[in-house]
């Protein structure tokens, strides 16, 4: 997951008597999809052979030639897949293609696989449905609901595993969204890094929203590998201040960036997933335009205290309870004593 777009993320795997001989998943763009490379890995011995994927084979030329075909010369004998794919392009033709060619085709699948098998499409089938990538609000506070302490330092609030997590997540997108409040407080360079803080993946494109044009050029995470987006108001005089900076002059409401033309954009450019990763100005601004299709909360079982450390997000909120957002599909999951809490937000919101 994460720079494979627009394609879907999709694992396979070739199983020939109990045997795994060939793995597979979507390489980054423009690379090959998983089907090809599990069939490549196994050889000749994909005959007879089954081939699970966690999406139905696309069934067109496109870039790539059609995985069905890949897989009807392979002499793969069945096929399980969960899913069908929900590019009209496809959806049930790469099943009916296979069927045609004499291969057994197997839908069933236990609700924890489709869960999963869904997630790797999460962000493709909500670009295909709004042509918009999925955004998703990820904020990390104490058991109290802080961000910060009233100082404005958050860093660390969760445990090092958390950590860990977020930087799967950063893997997992498409790009990275924040507020030039965070990258002026916290110096981040927003990258995707392992343990020792050595980066993992790809670069990442990271997206900073900053209406007046106040990004340092000094700032981290322009000296790390991948490009940045400076979303800057229209009448703002900016230069970018490297290479791996391009400007984006938007158009502002009340003097800040309309954020909802932000996501047209990002969905525009073929981004599935995007990660908003902010203080409470920016991640209110989000809730309150009605632009976040799913929340990762991590709470730590720490207090901050304090009427003036923030919460996380700002901006007027509702004054009824029966207009809260609510979450529907939640997980929690405990991460060395954190809580991370994921889920959508309903769609009668
Ligand atoms: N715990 C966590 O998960 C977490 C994560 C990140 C940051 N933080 C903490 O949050 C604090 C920073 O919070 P912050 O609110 O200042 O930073 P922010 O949310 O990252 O950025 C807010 C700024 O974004 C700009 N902006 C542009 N368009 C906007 C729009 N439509 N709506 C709202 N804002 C818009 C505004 O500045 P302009 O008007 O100048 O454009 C605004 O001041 C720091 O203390 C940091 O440590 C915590």
């Amino acid at each position: 997951m994460g720079g494979v777009a627009p394609r879907p993320a999709v694992g396979a795997v070739v199983v020939q008597n109990g045997r795994i001989i060939g793995e597979g998943t979507t390489e980054l763009r423009p690379g090959r999809h998983a089907e090809p490379i599990a069939l490549a890995e196994a050889g000749e011995y994909a005959k007879g052979a089954t081939l699970y994927c966690s999406l139905e084979p696309h069934a067109f030329q496109g870039v790539a030639p059609p995985c069905t075909e890949a897989i009807i010369t392979a002499g793969i004998s069945k096929v399980v897949s969960p899913l069908e794919d929900p590019n009209p392009s496809v959806s049930g033709n790469g099943f009916r293609q296979l069927k045609a060619a004499g291969i057994e085709v197997v839908r069933e699948a236990s609700d924890e696989q489709i869960k999963r098998a869904e997630f790797l499409i999460e962000g493709f089938r909500h670009h295909l449905k709004t042509q918009r990538p999925l955004v998703t609000l990820k904020l990390a506070m104490s058991l109290d609901g802080k961000i910060a302490t009233r100082t404005g330092e958050s860093q660390w609030i969760t445990s090092d595993a958390s950590r860990a997590r977020v930087h799967e997540m950063r893997r997992q997108t498409d790009a990275l969204v924040t507020g030039i409040g965070t990258v002026l407080a916290d110096k981040p360079r927003l990258t995707a890094r392992d343990s020792d803080g050595n980066p993992t993946g790809r670069p990442l494109l990271r997206v900073v929203v900053d209406s007046h044009g106040r990004m340092p050029s000094d700032a981290p995470l322009i000296n790390e590998p991948g490009e940045i987006l400076w979303i800057v108001g229209e009448g703002v005089d900016a230069k970018p201040p490297a290479p791996n900076v391009s400007i984006l002059k938007s158009a502002q409401i009340k003097s800040k960036i309309d954020l909802t033309a932000i996501v047209d954009e990002l969905g525009s450019r073929g981004l599935h997933n995007v990660m908003v990763e902010a203080g409470a100005g920016l991640a209110g601004a989000f809730v309150e335009n009605g632009l976040v299709d799913k929340v990762a909360m991590f709470i730590a079982p720490k207090i901050i205290g304090g009427t003036e450390a923030p919460g996380p997000l700002a901006g007027l909120g509702i004054s009824a309870i029966n207009d809260a957002l609510v979450l529907e599909n939640i997980t929690h999951t405990v991460i060395d004593g954190d809580i991370l809490i994921e889920g959508f937000v309903s769609k009668s919101n």
